[in-house]
């Protein structure tokens, strides 16, 4: 299962392909915490393109890699690439493809993903394409919620901020629709979540409410997923100034939000969540950006056979 295949999005899983990536991430996530050296990878070449700014995702991909025994090859700067050359992306990607037997990017162009994939004969992870997916986040966001409530369904789940441009709440909504969650997706009107989603994922079954008080919401969620509004992607810096700051979680808003709630958070925070809820013994997102290393592992171990 999953050997060969390239993660585009979370739409593209089976209940049974999620239970094996928890598990293998999970032995290897004892592996590592007992010192195993670790040679699933060894003899492989893994490369990390990323044309956008990051420092979760590729270092704990790069950390993964690492810690299986691969050789990683980078590119975190696109203009020391060809790309500033204006070498266009399945130019890039075929030649990459002859260097590497997986290769993992993040890119700005939504659906980039696709056209990468469609250009590479070896395993292609996708790390994000602008808008539209993150999927190895969503994957690390439910082995998070796994450890975290010892269950992946039966929860409320709401999500918090810019859901237009947000690509790990699109990721995860998928996921969260597939165990049975219900979820309330909590935004400014200009930044909910884009329709099309919301439509497919009501069709896969789920239950979502959209509503704009986030108290209400958090009265009663059982895990609260904030996210960042995502400057970048605004065409308009005045309707970034407007929207910005329009949620924030406060220690005074936990304390009167549903009894346990989880806090999760992809990160990186810029002041959506107060860092004196940090210490809120259910403020997660420290822990959930660790746990990014051990799915990521799962994940290029499996896709490259070598689990
Ligand atoms: C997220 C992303 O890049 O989409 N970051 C991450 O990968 N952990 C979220 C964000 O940038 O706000």
């Amino acid at each position: 299962m999953l050997k060969g295949e390239d993660i585009l999005n979370t739409a593209q899983f089976s209940v049974q392909e999620l239970n094996l990536i928890m598990n293998t991430a999970a032995s290897f996530e004892k592996q590592v915490r007992e010192g195993s050296i670790i040679r699933n990878l060894e003899g492989q070449v893994v490369a990390v393109l990323f044309f956008e700014p990051s420092t979760r995702t590729r270092l704990s991909f790069e950390t993964a890699a690492n810690r299986l025994g691969a050789r990683v090859i980078t590119v975190a700067e696109p203009a020391s690439s060809s790309v500033a050359k204006g070498e266009s992306l399945a130019d890039t990607i075929r030649t990459v493809d002859g260097y590497a037997d997986v290769i993992v990017m993040r890119h700005p162009m939504k659906g980039s993903a696709q056209i990468a994939a469609d250009n590479a004969i070896h395993p292609f992870i996708n790390a994000g394409d602008g808008s539209g997916h993150h999927p190895t986040q969503a994957l690390l966001d439910i082995y998070t919620i796994r450890k975290e409530k010892g269950a992946l369904g039966g929860h409320t789940v709401a999500f918090i901020g810019d859901l237009k441009y947000g690509r790990t709440v699109h990721s995860l909504g998928y996921l969260m629709t597939l165990y049975k969650n219900k979820m309330i997706f909590v935004s400014p009107k200009a930044l909910r979540m884009p329709e099309e989603i919301t439509n497919d994922l009501r069709g896969r079954g789920a239950e979502i409410e959209e509503t704009e008080d986030l108290k209400e919401a958090l009265a009663v969620s059982d895990i609260a997923y904030v996210t960042r509004i995502q400057r970048e992607r605004f065409e308009d810096p005045a309707e970034y100034e407007k929207l910005k700051g329009s949620y924030i979680i406060t220690r005074a808003l936990i304390d009167q939000a549903k009894k346990g709630i989880t806090i999760l958070h992809p990160l990186p925070r810029v002041d959506e969540i107060s860092t004196n809820v940090d210490n809120y013994e259910g403020a997660a997102y420290f822990r959930q950006a660790h746990n990014g290393v051990y799915v990521r592992m799962a994940l290029l171990a499996l896709v490259t056979g070598r689990a």
